[in-house]
């Protein structure tokens, strides 16, 4: 019997939809406080007086912390964690002040009474590439520890030897991770221990930072994370509400839950930073590249350096003798940008991806050949040897899938009624990361087994996998194994993000179940209290051989744009991907589909709307910012090539939570050029850009 692979629902799926499943803020302990975060409505200055009287005044008001009256926090390597610690405000929307009272109700109208006077100093919002960027520097190292700049070979060199060179810049907006549920935290201290619900990627990551923050020893401190109603990197560690409860409890003595609204999620949950990337590409005549350039620019905030991989993705996905590759960030008076669903690889890519398609059309070359042209025989960065790499073969059954063979390259010569069609490819790659982890399983007397692993479920059907994992380890029904997630008090386990989960946790539960078996086969007994077995892959991680390891895909996108009013329509997207074994079909589609479509919903809709004047993006509810819907989710085929990969971890299976979105964005504006010859290099890609380019008569 083998359930890995298998299509098998989320086990706790119908606890979810049944609204069983509690989720952070649905846990109620006796006698819990609310707390209510109160934002700053400066973007840069200096709180000079707090007025509490009224807010104080409110029945059923508890306590207010300010800079004034908050706990002393230690500096735990993340400057957004060390709320309240003097008068000076960073950004818009930073939390200055925390409401607590007995009622959520009381909470915000007791924040809404306080007065809070600020001297505003100048402030600073955006990247403005040429006319200048003066707080624009070099990072000491990108997200992840990436080198900021890698330079090969002589690029002007490359370029002045091409015979077809494109010279390009692309950017990309503020994006705001939006999961279903709004981050949230109970805290409780009690008896010296503090219990931190919290919708998290990485209960044990909360517990060490919390616990640093505090002063309080890891051991006093737990968390637990039983269903997280999605992230998308924005609980990839403990954000301000984590903070908040434990301020809270700490304070009263009484338990204290604290969350986002909706509108809060836009300033304190992390989010994308806009991105710019100069692009120069040259090749020679058979559309071999001669060299590449990636020049990326982001921004972070002062309180906090985040700088992303932007440009890591171009080291390592063609075949270019000469590169040049480089990242400069500008601290500026803004939130702290953090990671969102494939960081670096996905604003990156969609650089590189649409540079590709300009230089296919600059060089006569079909753009999937193009790329086939270009495929490295190992690494380029590190000449490691690629632990596989499919990426050919995703681009040949996209193509096949797509119906590509007979596309005519000509932008702007179809139409269908009163609609311009076009279609767009790009390719999709993810690193596949595996990261030490433990597991715990138990063979109980009566014939079931208990398994804990500290993954976290984001929705992704972790949860599920690792039974998957286990029973086939074990040789024993799915049925039969109780699994616990979620919980700091289990064995250390790797965070839920980077696409490393899987491999990460699976590697830990396939080890301790297997040696559990072995043992029970060779006679050990179970005591009444069960047969443990805990795993380490620690010294497993570190053995790997040095090799390039990565996902692949190929994107292919159909796009019709109405030629009166510009509207765009993606009735057709088909994805193929390498990812090596895939555990469970079912939650893998799921993933895949939902990484394409928020790559849809990146090209055509989200966009925070910078407001210049009051430093910050005027958009942020849901009424305002678009994400896109059912509606614009058509006809999108995900399918996975025969593949696995046992240098990625003893299952042979790659992540796959990140890489359905890399890639998409460029295939759908490389549709829309390829529909209007209309090229739109700053996403989204909205009806206006196209109006005002011109819309062909065909
Ligand atoms: Mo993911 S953006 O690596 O949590």
């Amino acid at each position: 019997m083998t359930l890995v692979g298998a299509p098998v629902p989320r086990l706790e799926g119908l606890e979810k939809v049944s609204g069983q499943a509690r989720y952070a803020f649905e846990r109620l302990p006796a006698g819990t406080l609310y707390g209510w975060p109160v934002q700053a409505t400066v973007c840069r200055g200096r709180i000079v007086a707090i007025d509490r009287d009224a807010c104080l005044a409110l029945p059923g008001v508890v306590g207010l912390v300010t800079h004034e009256n908050a706990p002393e926090l230690t500096a735990a390597g993340d400057g957004e964690m060390l709320l309240m610690q003097s008068p000076d405000v960073a950004y818009r929307g930073q939390v200055v002040a925390l409401v607590l009272a007995e009622t959520l109700d009381t909470a915000r109208e007791a924040a809404a009474a306080l007065r809070i006077t600020y001297r505003p100093s100048d402030a600073d919002v955006e990247v403005v590439l040429g006319t200048g960027s003066p707080r624009l520097y070099a990072p000491e190292k990108v997200s992840l520890g990436f080198p900021t700049d890698v330079v090969r070979g002589d690029v002007e060199a490359g370029l002045a030897e091409a015979a077809t060179t494109v010279d390009v810049t692309y950017s990309t907006p503020a994006v705001f991770n939006n999961p279903m549920e709004p981050h949230a935290t109970v805290a409780a201290f009690a008896d010296g221990r503090l219990d931190i619900v919290d919708s998290t990627q990485s209960t044990g990551m909360v517990r060490n930072r919390i616990a640093a923050l505090f002063s309080l020893l890891p051991d006093t401190v737990r968390v637990t994370a039983e269903h997280v109603g999605g992230a998308f990197g924005s609980k990839g560690s403990p954000r301000p509400c984590t903070v908040l409860a434990v301020i809270g409890t700490l304070v009263t003595g009484r338990p204290v839950k604290v969350t986002y609204t909706r509108q809060m999620m836009f300033s304190i949950a992390g989010y994308r930073n806009p991105t710019i990337s100069h692009m120069r590409l040259g090749a020679d005549t058979e559309g071999r590249l001669t060299a590449v350039a990636h020049e990326a620019y982001s921004h972070t905030s002062t309180i906090q350096e985040f700088a992303e991989q932007i440009a890591v993705v171009t080291r390592h996905m063609y075949a270019a003798p000469h590169l040049l590759s480089t990242h400069r960030v500008a601290a500026l008076d803004v939130p702290t940008p953090r990671n969102m669903r494939a960081p670096g690889e996905c604003p990156g890519a969609y650089a590189l991806e649409s540079a590709m398609d300009e230089l296919a059309v600059a060089a006569g070359i079909d753009p999937v050949e193009l790329r086939i042209r270009n495929e490295p025989g190992s690494d380029p960065e590190t000449g490691s040897p690629w632990s596989s790499r499919n990426l050919v073969d995703c681009l040949r059954r996209g193509a096949d899938l797509f119906g590509w063979a007979d596309r005519d390259p000509r932008p702007a010569v179809r139409r269908d009624g009163r609609f311009l069609v076009g279609t767009g490819v790009a390719s999709s790659v993810y690193p596949a990361l595996t990261f030490p982890s433990g597991a715990r399983v138990t063979a109980l007397p009566d014939g079931r087994y208990r398994l804990g692993i500290n993954a976290t479920d984001v929705g992704t059907g972790a949860r599920t996998v690792m039974v998957q994992i286990a029973a086939d380890a074990l040789g024993a029904e799915a049925a039969c194994v109780d699994v616990y997630i979620g919980d700091s008090d289990l064995p250390a386990a790797s965070p839920g993000s980077g696409s490393s989960g899987t491999s990460s946790w699976g590697w830990a539960v396939h080890k301790a179940c297997t040696e559990l078996r072995a043992r029970l086969a060779a006679g050990a007994s179970i005591p009444p209290q069960g047969l443990t077995v805990e795993s380490s892959t620690a010294e497993d991680v570190q053995a790997m051989a040095p090799r390039a390891r990565f996902a692949y895909g190929a994107q292919f996108v159909e796009a019709r744009v109405d030629l009166d009013s510009g509207e765009i329509v993606v009735p057709r997207m088909v994805g193929v991907f390498a990812a090596g074994r895939i555990l469970n079909a079912r939650t893998a589609r799921s993933q895949f589909l939902g990484g394409m479509i928020m790559g849809l919903s990146m090209a055509l809709h989200e966009a925070g709307v910078l407001d210049r004047g009051h430093g910050d993006y005027a958009n942020h509810d849901f009424a305002t910012y678009h994400i896109a819907t059912n509606a614009d989710a058509l006809d999108i085929k995900a399918e996975w090539l025969d593949e696995t990969d046992p240098d990625v971890s003893p299952l042979g299976g790659k992540g796959i939570g990140e890489i359905g979105i890399v890639g998409t964005a460029a295939a759908v504006a490389n549709a829309i050029w390829h529909a209007t010859g209309v090229r739109v290099r700053d996403l989204p890609v909205q009806p206006d850009a196209l109006l005002l380019a011109g819309l062909p008569a065909v």
